[in-house]
């Protein structure tokens, strides 16, 4: 039986996710739908904005920041923390509060704003940042891309606030339940401190 459940439960995931990028791929193409869906994500995303801000540049390093990420990473996210897969006390409730059609407009409209990266060691620590550069190379470029920018549910890290960086890393090297299920578990199982330190000083100051 909860297996029977538990197979629903992803099919309709798996179908809201492609009924997601059908949408999106729609209002690549139809400027009309694209002016309609920004005017109503602009009006949905005022709680929003207190802490991501209104281009999606958060207000504060412990924030990510949703300017330039990858829609269909920010539509997943959604559906993580409706599931409570994924948890913030915040999160949570907020995205429960969004309808599917809110979701999409939402996810579309950060997507296309312009990150503006905050780099968290100032002035830049060179050295720091060369260290963090070579470990993101050997063991975070394979799924993330060369330059960080993800692409499809794989999240776009370049640019994002480096406390924001140091705490998800942290998070998932102890092993957090916050991120359950997460491929980020294993990868980040081999990570000291000094490599979160130095991932963190590179990736928040890379410009996508
Ligand atoms: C009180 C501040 C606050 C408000 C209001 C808020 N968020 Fe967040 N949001 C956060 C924090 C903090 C996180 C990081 C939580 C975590 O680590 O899971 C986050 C995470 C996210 C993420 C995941 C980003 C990533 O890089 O993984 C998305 C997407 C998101 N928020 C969208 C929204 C949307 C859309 C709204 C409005 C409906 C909203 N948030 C309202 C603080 C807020
Ligand atoms: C096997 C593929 C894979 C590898 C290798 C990998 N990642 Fe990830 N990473 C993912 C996926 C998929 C997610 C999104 C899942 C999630 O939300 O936890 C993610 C999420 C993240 C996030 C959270 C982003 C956000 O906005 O909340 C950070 C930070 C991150 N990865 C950094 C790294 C770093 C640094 C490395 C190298 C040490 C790395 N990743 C290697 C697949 C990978």
């Amino acid at each position: 039986m909860g297996r029977v459940v538990l197979l629903w439960v992803l099919l309709c995931a798996t179908a809201q996710a492609s009924e997601m990028m059908d949408r999106l791929n729609a209002l690549e193409k139809d400027p009309a739908a694209r002016e309609q869906s920004y005017a109503a994500a602009q009006e949905r995303i005022l709680l929003c904005s207190k802490c991501h801000g209104e281009d999606g540049n958060s207000k504060r390093d412990y924030i990510p920041n949703l300017a330039g990420q990858n829609p269909q990473y920010l539509f997943d996210a959604f559906e993580k923390y409706v599931t409570g897969q994924r948890t913030d006390f915040v999160m949570n409730q907020a995205a429960k509060l969004l309808t599917l059609d809110e979701r999409v407009n939402i996810a579309f409209y950060f997507s296309q704003q312009q990150v503006h990266p905050r780099p968290a060691t100032d002035p830049l620590d060179a050295a720091l940042v060369e260290q963090g550069a070579q470990r993101f190379g050997t063991v975070c470029a394979a799924c993330h891309g060369a330059a960080a920018l993800g692409h499809d549910g794989i999240p776009r890290i370049a640019g994002q606030p480096g406390q924001y960086l140091n705490h998800a890393l942290q998070r998932y090297r102890d092993k957090d339940p916050s991120r359950a299920g997460s491929p980020m578990l294993g990868v980040a199982a081999a990570l000291s401190d000094a490599d979160i330190a130095a991932l963190t000083a590179y990736l928040s100051q890379l410009q996508p």
